[in-house]
């Protein structure tokens, strides 16, 4: 564990701080018990309202400025991202006092190498999710009102439901907390500008 009494290099270094968020989120990626596991996702709701949940981060590529997250094809925010793709990503780790905000655009994958190649890397359990019936988010008549896959053939019939949604990165914003001084700083993916903000 790092002294927090140290003022780390991405205190105040821009360059650092933006590598900072990418280690952050690629330890999400791999570490389930890391905050940045579980980031929230914004989407515009068909009706002009936000609409956020919860998804498990399952793939980052700094170079790209990408990240990807999966769901259901059917799920609600499917049809949100089609019609608007505009979403943002929140997450805040506790520990290392970091909150990263992210801005940018989502692409639905059903049936590309994108989708197949996520769908190959998932384990059964999580594959499981896409063979419920009826469809996520249904109105049913008790709490226990759909099915679940009982075998792995039904789990993998459940393939053409799975999506894998990549977000290309427009923005990355970060809130460092330190009793020395918070920091804020907002990055510009596409430009490759950052800039310190008043926190
Ligand atoms: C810890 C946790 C992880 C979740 N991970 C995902 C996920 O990776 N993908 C997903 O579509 N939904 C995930 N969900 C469920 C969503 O938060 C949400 O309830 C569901 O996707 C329906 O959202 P929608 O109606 O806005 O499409 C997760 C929920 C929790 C609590």
């Amino acid at each position: 564990m790092p002294d927090p009494r140290e003022t780390p290099a991405f205190a105040n270094d821009l360059d650092e701080m933006l590598a900072h968020a990418w280690r952050q989120l690629a330890r999400g990626v791999k570490d389930r018990h890391s905050p940045f596991h579980c980031p929230s996702v914004a989407t515009i709701g068909l009706d002009g309202r936000p609409r956020l949940r919860t998804v498990v981060l399952r793939g980052v590529e700094p170079s790209a400025a990408r990240l990807r997250f999966h769901t259901d094809r059917r799920a609600f925010k499917v049809a949100e991202i089609a019609v608007d793709p505009r979403v943002a990503l929140h997450a805040y780790d506790p520990a290392g006092k970091l909150q990263v905000r992210i801005e940018g655009r989502a692409r639905v994958h059903a049936t590309d190498a994108v989708a197949e190649d996520a769908w190959t890397g998932s384990r059964m359990a999580s594959r499981a999710c896409y063979a419920t019936t009826p469809s996520p988010g249904e109105v049913i008549p008790a709490p226990d009102a759909f099915t679940l896959p009982q075998s792995d053939a039904e789990i993998l019939a459940g393939r053409p439901h799975f999506t894998a949604v990549i977000v290309e990165i427009d923005t990355i914003e970060t809130l460092w907390l330190a009793h020395s001084g918070h920091r804020r700083a907002r990055f510009d993916l596409a430009t490759g500008e950052g800039a310190w903000l008043v926190p």
